[in-house]
């Protein structure tokens, strides 16, 4: 028997089979789970809808969660279609491409509230959406990265938003922890993706993360699904607010060399 039989998912940010809440899916599916899908806007329909019947969703809806009505609109369809649930993903960010290179300092006051909202406040916006619906408890999962804590080259105003939606993690798990409500987040390592194509210098980003990480190797999807399906199954059911890292050891580096010299260290 399947660790998820029984047990039934809401899914945020698939936009295509290169997606992290793909990966999720996926893993969630092997275990039995039900899933249910919500993408952000009309054109991502025809590649999401196929996916989601894929694993036999019953439910594929759009939400574009920078809108409390759609946000509503759509819990409500989960629970006539479901009645609850016991599994959130959000998979979701967003920033102005312009704010996704050169200098933070010249991040707009729009940019900003726009890549704060879309990608930190729409947790606790589905979050709290979610919570009458886990009435057998829960968990909920969001992805995150180490931009938040370092400085990582062009990552700006997202690296912002990550702290942001970070520190949301752990009030709301504190908020929901009596509920038997848990809250969680992955900080991926860089993985090729649609919104990481929109982060100035992605490829060398790529390269480097494989290159100089302990592990000497690229995180997938697969890998985010797999620790995923720990932290939003009972075998976690002790952990919660954490920010669990799945990118091959690279967070625990102090020093990062040019690569050109890695080689000559050793
Ligand atoms: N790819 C990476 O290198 C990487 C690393 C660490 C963390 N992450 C995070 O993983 C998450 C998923 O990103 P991904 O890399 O799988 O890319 P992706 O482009 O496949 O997923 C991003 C999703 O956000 C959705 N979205 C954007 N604005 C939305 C809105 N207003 N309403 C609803 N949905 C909206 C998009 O439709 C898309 O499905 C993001 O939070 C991202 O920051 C990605």
């Amino acid at each position: 028997m399947g660790l998820f039989e029984g047990k039934t998912a809401l899914i945020f940010g698939v936009a295509n089979d290169r997606s992290i809440a793909w990966g999720i899916a996926q893993a969630l599916h092997r275990e039995g789970c039900e899933l249910a899908f919500s993408y952000g806007a009309p054109p991502l329909e025809k590649r999401v809808r196929p996916l989601a019947e894929s694993v036999g969703a019953k439910l594929v809806e759009e939400c574009d969660v920078g809108d409390d009505a759609a946000i509503e609109r759509l819990f409500k369809k989960v629970q006539e279609t479901y009645g609850t649930i016991d599994v959130l993903v959000h998979s979701i960010a967003f920033a102005d491409r312009r704010d996704l290179q050169g200098r933070f300092v010249d991040t707009s006051r729009d940019g900003f509230k726009m890549a704060l909202d879309i990608s930190a406040f729409s947790l606790v916006a589905l979050t709290r959406a979610a919570e009458p619906l886990m009435t057998n408890g829960g968990s909920i999962l969001t992805l995150t990265y180490y931009g938040s804590v370092k400085v990582a080259p062009q990552y700006n105003v997202m690296g912002v938003a990550k702290a942001a939606l970070e520190s949301c993690v752990r009030y709301l798990a504190s908020d929901l922890g009596s509920k038997g409500i848990r809250v969680n987040a992955i900080s991926a390592g860089p993985i090729k993706t649609l919104a990481a194509a929109g982060v100035a210098g992605f490829k060398k980003i790529l390269t480097y993360s494989e290159q100089a990480s302990p592990l000497r190797t690229l995180v997938t999807i697969e890998d985010v699904g797999n620790t995923a399906l720990w932290l939003l199954s009972d075998w976690s059911r002790g952990v919660t607010g954490e920010i669990v890292y799945v990118d091959a050891g690279w967070n625990i580096m102090g020093l990062t060399v040019p690569l050109e010299h890695l080689d000559e260290m050793k």
